[in-house]
């Protein structure tokens, strides 16, 4: 295991820029004073009340499409290890009684793969109040971690998909399992535009399939934002 603790940074994907390129280093920060979220957004970084993670892979060859998919699904499997009621918001989000408590950030270099993974640990609900999304953290759903312990199944299970993403071995279906929106209406933004449809499944390179008045739409996660408006 290569983990390399720091105590705080501008961001653990940009220090993820800065090491050399070998396969497996994760970086681990107390405090983030630049997290960064999808879309642009800031992801809150307090002083040990989140898990700050970032992997530095090789760049696949393959599978490039689902690669945000198969990531937030290894943070899922890993925090399905403390106790049920998880589950996974495409394209990557981890979810828990409705409010989301970890993200995926990811970004493919020339020389390198970033994973970063941010995990809500102990934040309080006002605390999470700022984020633009409804929110939650491991504490204040009454989940109890071990933080090393956490860390040390999170690499393990991010190892263990690279590997079978590798070995082409991960399948949407797995996601799909695990993500209840799909069936569900959902509003979709896309830039200005905003339309209803119905998640109804994802395709093989990772996109949400929706059904609309207007017909199917496959959704790519770069250019639009969902919102589920019923749904546990
Ligand atoms: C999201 O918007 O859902 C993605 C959040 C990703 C946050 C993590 S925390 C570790 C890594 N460093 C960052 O600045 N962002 C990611």
């Amino acid at each position: 295991m290569r983990i390399i603790y720091i105590d705080r940074t501008d961001s653990t994907n940009e220090e993820a820029k800065r090491v050399p390129p070998i396969h497996g280093l994760c970086i681990v920060a107390r405090e983030q004073t630049g997290g960064r979220g999808r879309r642009g957004r800031r992801w809150l970084s307090e002083r040990d009340k989140g898990l700050y993670a970032s992997f530095v892979l090789r760049k696949p060859e393959k599978n490039l499409g689902i690669l945000s998919l198969a990531f937030g699904y290894s943070t899922f499997v890993t925090l399905s290890k403390l106790c049920k009621g998880f589950y996974l918001k495409w394209p990557n989000d981890v979810y828990f009684n409705g409010k989301k408590v970890a993200g995926i950030l990811l970004e493919l270099l020339k020389d390198r793969l970033i994973v970063g993974i941010g995990i809500n640990l102990t934040y309080s609900q006002e605390e999470l109040s700022q984020f633009p999304v409804p929110a939650t953290s491991l504490t204040s759903e009454g989940i109890s971690f071990n933080r090393e312990l956490l860390i040390n199944n999170l690499y393990d299970e991010v190892m263990r998909m690279y590997e079978r993403l590798e070995k082409g071995k991960f399948g949407v279906e797995e996601f799909e399992r695990n993500c209840p929106m799909l069936g569900r209406e959902i509003l979709v933004i896309e830039g200005e535009k905003k339309y209803m449809g119905r998640a109804i499944g994802i395709g093989k390179n990772g996109t949400l399939i929706v059904e609309t008045e207007d017909g199917i739409r496959e959704l790519h996660s770069a250019d639009v934002s969902v919102r589920e408006e019923r749904w546990r």
